[in-house]
Parts: structure tokens; sequence; C-alpha cells
């Protein structure tokens, strides 16, 4: 794993074929979901990253069997031997989630569900994350949780849950849904939570391949509601495609100019393509084949080729989709002519960092201009990075935008605390390199 500290990314084109890593939000899915079936799961293509190391050991410290080892192709696979049976006996058990906001909620979620005590904590950033809108639901189906202020960590899970709630969750979160689900599969009666508009349906897609009983339904004014009859799941495999969060990195490159770059095996769940929506309504050229099914989830290759960009806007429920990507969108919104403007993405403010102003900062940085909003931002066209130093502020997807812009730019940038990258993308510098990024590695 990088664990890399200062890097300077010079100008570069970039060119290639780039198999990024596993999805992380499949990655957790894999064990979490893996450790609730009697018996023994074989996963495979995980992605050997920080915040997947970190539910593997949750879930040990829980008494789960979890054996992973890397595999040829560079990802983790093995077998999680379940289920989990926490004992109360046991105390409080400590459980450190570092930088792992999905790890932490969908963790309170499963083991409010099938009981156990638990005390869950993180790095700095984590520890700055809100879960109150998890506190709510999961105390509303019996069970007891305690927070600083109710609202910060480290949660604390005392007693489980018992009782089928319906749920209106104010903002639409795949953390939040599936923390509710998850608790819902160890109490009696149909759980059902609705929120104002999709998000990834990765948790309920799992959970049908594994047998339970979940439907979901789309109202006409967008909002989703999502039915649960609580079983055990039964699997004997789970895999995890590859994380097009990541490879979104290499579509922004290539699209502002970079070269054409080709990202093969991404999961296309219709909750994960936004960033390239947004790239097609700017004017890229992506092109998506080799399309198939693995564990429930549409994959495909993704190319994406040089492209004039003309400007596009994000907003409403293309935001949930899109979400991650929206720190690298901006440089796309920069580069393009007419920018970008992004709308209704307040939730960017509860990430790794606080997304708006973090990309505000790095726009500044590297000599341009970006209008930050309480609500997004607006990227004003026409510009291009500057060299400079930007900071990470322990979030992954600052650090590999910041490494993208380097690319890009006019000038070399420089990033401190880059080792965040290894959250979810430990090999990005030396894909970079191997694509025919220039890169400097100052401190590790
Ligand atoms: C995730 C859901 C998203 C996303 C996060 C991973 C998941 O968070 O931003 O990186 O795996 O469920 P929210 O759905 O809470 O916004």
């Amino acid at each position: 794993m990088s664990t890399v500290g200062r890097v300077r990314v010079h100008p570069s084109s970039l060119a290639g074929t780039v198999t990024v890593p596993g999805d992380k939000s499949l990655s957790h899915r894999c064990l979490l979901l893996g450790a609730l079936v009697d018996g023994e799961v074989e996963v495979e293509g995980l992605a050997p990253s920080g915040d997947v190391a970190a539910t593997a050991g949750a879930l040990r410290a829980l008494g789960v069997t979890v054996e992973l080892a890397a595999t040829a192709d560079g990802s983790l696979g093995g077998r999680v031997t379940g289920p989990i049976a926490p004992d109360p006996a046991c105390g409080v058990i400590p459980i450190d989630c570092g930088n792992s906001g999905t790890t932490m909620r969908l963790l309170a979620g499963l083991v409010a569900g099938s009981g156990g005590m638990v005390r869950l904590d993180g790095d700095a950033s984590l520890r700055r994350r809100p879960v109150d809108r998890i506190i709510a639901p999961l105390r509303a189906m019996g069970a007891s949780l305690d927070a600083l202020d109710d609202r910060l960590p480290p949660l604390q899970v005392l007693g489980r849950a018992t009782t089928a709630v319906t749920w209106q969750s104010p903002v639409a979160s795949a953390q939040i849904k599936s923390a509710i689900l998850l608790a819902g599969l160890g109490v009696d009666g149909e759980t059902v939570v609705r929120s104002p508009v999709a998000s990834r349906d990765h948790t309920e897609r799992m959970l049908r391949a594994g047998g339970v009983e979940v439907i979901t339904e789309i109202g006409d004014d967008g909002g989703e509601t999502v039915r649960l009859r609580p079983s055990r799941p039964a699997l004997s495999r789970l895999e995890a495609s590859r994380d097009p969060s990541a490879a979104a990195f290499w579509h922004v490159a290539a699209a502002c100019g970079a070269g054409t770059i080709v990202t093969p095996g991404l999961c296309l769940n219709p909750g994960r393509t936004g960033a390239i929506e947004v790239l097609r309504a700017l004017g890229a050229s992506i092109v998506i084949d080799e399309t198939r099914e693995s564990s429930g989830e549409p994959i495909g290759r993704v190319t994406a080729s040089p492209g004039s960009l003309g400007d596009a806007v994000v907003a409403g429920e293309l935001v949930v989709r899109a979400l991650d990507e929206l720190p690298v969108l901006s440089l796309a919104g920069a580069m393009s002519t007419g920018g970008l403007d992004v709308r209704d993405a307040e939730e960017l403010r509860v990430k790794e960092s606080d997304r708006i102003s973090t990309v505000a900062e790095m726009f500044t940085a590297l000599g341009m201009h970006l209008e930050e909003r309480p609500d997004g931002f607006h990227v004003p066209g026409g510009q291009r990075p500057r060299g400079g130093v930007v900071q990470a502020h322990g979030d992954h997807r600052i650090a590999m935008t910041a490494a993208i812009a380097g690319a890009l730019g006019t000038g070399p940038v420089e990033i401190s605390g880059f080792g965040a990258v290894a959250t979810s993308y430990p090999s990005f510098l030396s894909d970079l390199a191997a694509l025919g990024g220039r890169v400097e590695v100052l401190d590790d």
C-alpha cells in the first residue's frame, strides 16, 4: 500500500489501458454480506485499500473469519466464514474504522441487527463526519446507540434493533439506506426505507442475489422506496467489479485532452454512472463496450478520448449518481469552454473533507477560479491549472484530483498528504506513471 507523503506531477500526455482497483462500495459489501451467510463465502476482486482493510479488520474483531490474499490481478480474494454472531458477554468491542465512513455506517446497521456491542471510531476526518443520520433510524428500530452530542463519532452500538420501521431519510444516501436494511435483517416484519431520490443499490442487489426479498419502487416524483423482508442471505460467491469512481480520474484526464484511456471491467450500476453522463453532456467521447453482468451488477469497458468540451449542469438526482466524482469533474468544467455548474450537492461538505471548500482551495492554489456556494460550485470554463502546491486534507479524491491537474496543467503540481490515496486506490501513482505520467516522489 502506498504511504507516499509528498509527490510532484508534471504536465504529461497519458494513454493506454488501466485496470483500476475493485470497487470500494462493492468490496465493503462483499465482506459485510459474506459475514451474514451461514458458512463459507468466496470473495473476489476486492480493492487492496485502507477502507476495505478497515471493514475486514472490524469483522475479524467481531469473531468472523476473513481470509484475504493478493491475487495475480492485483486485487484481494479469499473467503469469509460467518455467520456473524457477536457475543454481548465480550463487552464493548473497540473498532477502528480508519478513514472509512462506509465501514462505520454499514457496520452500525449490521451490529444493530445481529446483537453485540461496539465502539466505532476513526481518524480525524471520520470523527468530523455526522452519524446522527443513522442513529435516528436505528434507534427507531429499538437499537441503543450513543455518540458525541448524538452527532459525531465515536459511535457506540449498545443494544440490538428489534422493530421493523418505515423510515423517510431526508437525504439520498446509500450508506444510510444500507445501514437500515442491514439492521432490518435482524428484526421481525417488513423494513421500508424511503429516500428523496434513488442512490446506489449495491446492497439491495447483493441481498437479492442471496435470496432475500428486497423490492424497490421509484415514484413519479423520483422518490425511492425499498422494502425488505428479513431472511438470512444464502450465497457461496461474491465478486467486486472495478471501481468506476477510481476510473473517473482517467476519464476526466482523457476527456480534457491527455489522450485515449481504456478502463476495463468497471461496475456500471446506474447509481454510479453519473460522471460518465456529465462528461458526455460536456461533449466528451466515452464509449462503453464488452458489457456483461456479474454478482447482479452490470459491468463494461469504458474508453474515454479527448473531446471539445462545452458546458454542463449537475443538479438533482444526477448529483447523487456523480457525487464522489464531482471533485475531479471540476477540472473538466475548468477546461471546457462553457464551465460546469454544480447544485444540490451540499452532501459534498460531509465527505472525507468538505469537498466544496477543498476543491475551491485547490483551484486557488493552481491559479484558477471557482465560485463556492453552500450547495455546490460554479466553475467558469476557459481555464487551465498552473503549477502549485495542493494539500490533500486527508482526502483521497482531492489528492488524486490534484495529480490529474498536474498532468493536465501548464506546470508541476506538488501534493502534500498524498498517502491518503491508499484509502481507495493505492496503485494510483504507479498507474499514472504507467500511462505516461511524469511523477516524482518527494517524500515518503
Ligand atoms: C457509499 C455511498 C456514498 C459515497 C461513498 C460510498 C457507499 O455515500 O459517497 O463514497 O458505499 O454506500 P452516501 O450515499 O452516504 O452519500
